[in-house]
């Protein structure tokens, strides 16, 4: 039984719509609408009502009964619950083709995610900067990060250079690693590593047209033996 004060476990599917919700209320919030109910959130995020209902039940009674859910208010909840209410500072390991390209992203720095620094080993690189961030040398990496109180490391080197960085990051204050290394990294566990793998994305794609294919075929051939009168 749950204790007073205890946090709720929730289900890590849970957790993963949390950020759809957190991004539509937003887009409402910007729209100035004060009110949605969970059969409008249905209609835009594409899950239904109940399982809406039942989501955000885990983290309280936010909606009413006929008056729907405060979006102001879930919003705040939600960002609370994602840990967006503070900001991060983070640094990229590897300066390469997909370091290069997360550190001119700007949309991560719109909700608290700051880059602060990137780290390389190649001197062509060091000394660079992407978009005002300095590049500096690996070498500098685990004092920066104590330094400054770097939360989120993102690793985008090699994967044959993984072990290493991973050990000498488990020596600071990080509390998280973005991997992008198709390493699977075994860390102490006061650091939360969250994998990122286009390539599943990708082959999620390819499932869904060929999905589409199949039945497009099946329904061809369904038509050749029943051909409409
Ligand atoms: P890249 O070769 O363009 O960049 C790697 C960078 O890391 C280079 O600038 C290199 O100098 C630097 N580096 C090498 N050793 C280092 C060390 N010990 N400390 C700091 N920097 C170091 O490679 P790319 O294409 O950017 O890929 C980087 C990683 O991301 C690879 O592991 C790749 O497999 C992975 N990747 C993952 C994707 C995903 O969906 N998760 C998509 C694309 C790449």
């Amino acid at each position: 039984m749950e204790q007073p004060g205890e946090i709720k476990k929730v289900s890590m599917a849970v957790i993963k719509r949390l950020p759809k919700y957190y991004q539509h209320l937003g887009n409402l919030l910007r729209d100035n609408v004060e009110r949605v109910s969970s059969q409008e959130l249905s209609k835009i995020l594409g899950f239904t009502a109940s399982q809406i209902r039942q989501d955000l039940n885990n983290f309280g009674e936010f909606g009413q009964q006929g008056y729907g859910y405060n979006v102001s208010q879930l919003y705040t909840e939600i960002s609370k619950i994602l840990g967006l209410n503070t900001s991060h500072k983070m640094v990229i390991i590897g300066a390469g083709n997909l370091g290069q390209a997360l550190a001119k992203y700007t949309g991560f720095g719109i909700y608290g995610f700051d880059i602060i620094a990137i780290f390389d080993t190649n001197p062509n690189l060091v000394g660079r900067e992407i978009r005002d961030i300095p590049i500096y040398p690996v070498e500098d990496m685990e004092y920066f990060i104590n330094e400054n109180d770097v939360d989120i490391a993102v690793l985008t080197i090699p994967k044959d250079k993984t072990k290493k960085i991973v050990k000498a990051i488990s020596k600071t204050c990080i509390r998280g690693i973005w991997n992008f290394t198709p390493v699977e990294i075994k860390i102490n566990e006061n650091i939360i590593v969250e994998n990122v793998h286009l390539i599943d994305s990708l082959f999620t794609l390819s499932y869904h047209i060929n999905e589409g294919m199949l039945q497009e075929r099946l329904l061809k051939q369904k038509r050749k033996i029943f051909p409409s009168p």
